[in-house]
């Protein structure tokens, strides 16, 4: 679905050099690449403070102490989403509560967010799925109307723009009142092991979020709050500052790859490709078609079969998994999140694809279609 390998053949040079410098400086956690990193990627988003962290998952739950959420509070979040942001909610005994999304974006409906509003809900988690932003400007006034806050899972997006209707743009995951992202390898930003970061512009809450993310403490031994241990690694910091100097022509590269297939699907009535939302700049981390007539089984094993790689995000919603079981979540109706799932499928989509692969691979998605 990737081709890391040939990511890192055109920044190797950088890349060895960047872990070299840490390797001979022994910084290995919180070292200069780290608060180096921190500042590059504030800049590059537009906003305060950045706070890196383990992994996207961390971030998340990191966000969600910070909130100072009580057991039982409401936190609403898609069901059509990975798992993690719907995990850490009952991690923290607190109680999910699964929305639909829209059918052409894959990402949170705002009205069906606001029906879900309740005197319990405390916070609100879009998803900017696949890359692309969920419709933040109407989440924030639902929001504001109702006092809760906004914690932006942009694992899938970092790179992209909202685009408000004045026409002023903001980078996915700054526009909450916290933005979490993951730098697992095939994200768009993505390090050689596990790594992610929080951002905020708020200068109480960044220094919180600091404080948990290092075993609750303001200084050294000094422990105020219940915490957790999450670092970045100064080794994935420095990778990462590399390959945020390219984020931008990556995510032209994956926009260039999606236009190759929408092109080629466009006249294929079986297949929808994806919806590119106006108030969006969508940076592809998934090109995921949705299919009707088609046998989704059979076309991953055709392809499977010629060597190319798809994949299925996500077979099973949130809302019908086992670990939610308690919430009785899954006698809900999210019939739009359960179409998606049956017909969603998600081909190669990275920054190395070329004219050729993408030929190989859409002439096959249209032989099998036929
Ligand atoms: C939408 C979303 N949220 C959260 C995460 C969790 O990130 P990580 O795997 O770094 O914990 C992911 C990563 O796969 C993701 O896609």
């Amino acid at each position: 679905m990737v081709d890391l390998k040939r990511q890192y053949a055109g920044i190797k040079d950088e890349v060895d050099f960047a872990i070299h410098e840490v390797l001979n400086s022994a910084a290995f956690i919180n070292g200069a690449a780290v608060t180096d990193f921190a500042k590059s990627l504030s800049a590059y988003l537009g906003i305060k403070h950045v706070i890196p962290c383990a992994n996207g998952t961390d971030a998340l739950q990191i966000a969600m102490m910070a909130l100072d959420l009580q057991p039982g509070d409401e936190v609403i979040t898609p069901s059509f989403t990975y798992i993690a942001t719907t995990e850490v909610v009952a991690l923290l005994k607190l109680k999910p509560v699964f929305v639909e999304v829209d059918p052409k974006t894959f990402c949170m409906d705002p009205k069906a967010l606001e029906n879900s509003i309740t005197s319990k809900t405390r916070a609100i988690i879009p998803v900017h799925l696949y890359g692309q932003s969920a419709p933040m400007e109407e989440i924030m006034q639902i929001a504001e109307k109702y006092k809760v806050h906004v914690i932006e899972d942009n694992a899938q997006a970092i790179g992209s723009d909202y685009i408000f209707s004045n026409g002023t743009r903001k980078k996915t995951g700054t526009i909450g009142t916290i933005g979490t992202t993951s730098f697992f390898p095939s994200k768009n930003l993505g390090c050689y092991g596990d790594g992610g970061a929080i951002f905020t512009n708020d200068d109480t809450l960044a220094n919180k979020l600091k404080m948990i993310a290092n075993h609750g403490q303001s200084r050294r031994y000094y422990h105020d709050v219940v915490g957790c241990n999450s670092r970045l690694d100064s080794i994935q910091a420095a990778i990462l500052n590399v390959k945020l100097k390219n984020l931008d022509a990556y995510a032209k590269a994956r926009r260039k790859a999606a236009d190759y297939y929408d092109e080629a699907f466009g006249k294929q009535s079986k297949i929808t490709t994806p919806f590119r939302a106006p108030y969006s700049h969508h940076v592809f981390h998934q090109y995921t078609l949705q299919l009707e007539g088609i046998n989704r089984d059979e076309l991953n094993q055709f392809l499977g079969s010629k060597n190319i790689p798809s994949m299925i995000y996500y077979p099973v919603p949130a809302h019908r998994q086992q670990m939610f079981a308690s919430f009785g979540s899954a006698q809900q109706s999210l019939p739009v999140t359960d179409w998606l799932t049956e017909r969603v499928i998600s081909l190669p989509m990275h920054t190395e694809l070329e004219e050729e692969q993408l030929q190989y691979i859409s002439s096959a998605v249209l032989e099998f279609a036929k």
